[in-house]
């Protein structure tokens, strides 16, 4: 085969660089096969461009990640750290000739201690496997993404993940109290504190949660836990209208209460998940609200939550029996997106968040904005946080029909700002909403941030084209 000069030159460079990286990387831990590296090109999201990277590392110390940065500093190569690639906003896609920088074998759960209640852990843990181990000690680490069984710790703290749990306990932000961060240069930073309380200094770790990889590269990471609480009670209430189920929010959130979950799924939605599942949910309904309880009497809360739904209007409301039934439900929504994916075989889900007392007027424009582009677009939404996903389903080898879903996906973020929400409540920015997130904090806003950026990144070279 004859090479054009461009290309040797390339190969030229590739060969320098992996040359670099495995003086400090095991043979093992770097992946130069091209239909293996463009297999790591991608997160979850529809419409995000990706490059195709020039090797895939996966380093297991912090030394060698410290390595890989050192030597991406040197030869001006951009670095896309990634986890288990759930996102949805491509955030974790790779830049044309990166490093993509896998965390996933670094995946120890170095400390639980239930006296000072907190886990140390590397980036790469799975959500799950930190809850189930914690869980075995009667502790609890409730952040809980969807994405649960798959997602990583560090992925979860790249994108401030939020989960079904956080109407109580509130998302992956709250959790985090320090972290061990390789800057771009390859120095090694520790940030925050293990103890209860610390305010020494400007809030580097908060910082970073939600940086989306663009500030450092998160190699530990100490996690704040909360005593297991007892299982929880669902129940879910059928609704005539998405509006009286909103409205059913507001009595519930006003009215004092704290559920642990608390979950409207759109009648497009509950048909997707019988169409993939069976699960036997109503379909009758326009909108399905599950509430759940993990207080130590959660059927009295449950029966004074059902009582609010029927003053609310809704058509019928049916406590779950046991534990089983309960997660029987949760397993239903959790398979909302999935489902949804089946109807025409792509979506864009949208993460708009809203002020929960705008919630039925978010949902009655995404109806419009359906109407209008003459799409179906089923709605999910963590209700007790106003975080709706919106889920645009589309064809996307019909040109036209992805035109419409992509103007639809635009027009719902901007529904979602005009009702005083942000653009985004857990997904983070990515490639998907640049423009977007622009809009939302403004000039100066961007400006603020390209700074920080500038400082913890001169040469640009920590997941570039992200964000901004
Ligand atoms: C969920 C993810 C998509 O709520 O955020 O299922
Ligand atoms: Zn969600």
């Amino acid at each position: 085969m004859i090479m054009s000069r461009t290309e040797a030159a390339l190969d030229q460079a590739r060969g320098d660089l992996t040359e670099r990286l495995l003086a400090g990387l095991p043979a093992e831990a770097v992946l130069t096969d091209p239909d293996i590296t463009a297999s790591y090109a991608n997160d979850m999201a529809s419409f995000c461009p990706a490059g195709a990277p020039a090797v895939v590392v996966l380093p297991r110390t912090a030394e060698e990640v410290q390595h890989v940065m050192r030597t991406a500093t040197e030869l001006r190569v951009p670095v896309v750290p990634q986890g288990a690639r759930t996102g949805l906003s491509g955030g974790a896609n790779a830049s044309e000739g990166c490093i993509v920088l896998s965390l996933t074998k670094m995946d120890r759960i170095l400390e639980i201690n239930p006296v000072d209640r907190i886990a140390v852990v590397e980036p790469g843990v799975i959500n799950a496997t930190l809850s189930r181990a914690v869980g075995e000690l009667g502790l609890y680490y409730p952040p809980d993404p969807s994405s649960w069984e798959m997602c990583t710790i560090g992925g979860n703290i790249g994108t401030a993940s939020g989960g079904l749990c956080c109407v109580k306990y509130g998302v992956t932000a709250e959790y985090v109290l320090g972290l061990d961060v390789v800057l771009a240069d390859g120095r090694l930073m520790t940030t925050g504190r293990r103890t209860a309380k610390g305010v020494a200094g400007y809030d580097l770790t908060r910082l970073f949660v939600g940086s989306e990889g663009s500030l450092g590269i998160v190699v530990r990471a100490v996690l704040a836990l909360k005593p297991q609480p007892p299982r929880q009670l669902v129940l879910a209430a059928e609704f005539a209208t998405a509006a009286a189920a909103c409205d059913a929010v507001c009595r519930i959130m006003e009215g004092g209460h704290v559920p642990s979950l608390l979950e409207l799924m759109d009648r497009t939605t509950v048909k997707a998940v019988n169409d993939i599942a069976n699960m036997g949910l109503p379909e009758t309904t326009e909108a399905l609200l599950l509430a759940a309880f993990d207080t130590p009497d959660p059927t009295a809360d449950l029966a004074a939550v059902g009582a609010l739904c029927e003053a609310a209007g809704a058509t019928q409301v049916v406590p779950a029996d046991d534990a089983a039934e309960s997660e029987l439900l949760l397993q239903a929504r959790r398979l909302s997106l999935t489902a949804l994916e089946a109807v025409r075989g792509v979506t864009m889900i949208d993460d708009v968040c809203v002020p929960r007392s705008r919630l039925a007027d978010l949902i009655e424009g995404v109806e419009r904005i359906a109407d209008k582009h003459q799409l179906t677009i089923g709605v999910v939404a963590h209700a007790g946080d106003g975080n709706t996903h919106p889920t645009v389903c589309f064809d996307a080898t019909d040109a036209d029909e992805s035109r419409r879903a992509r103007e639809s996906f635009d027009e719902i973020m901007a529904l979602g700002l005009e009702l005083g929400g942000t653009i985004t409540g857990e997904h983070g920015v990515g490639v998907l909403k640049k423009e977007w997130l622009a809009r939302e904090i403004g000039p100066v806003g961007v400006e603020m941030q390209r700074g920080i950026k500038q400082v913890f990144d001169p040469l640009g070279i920590l997941n570039p084209g992200k964000l901004f």
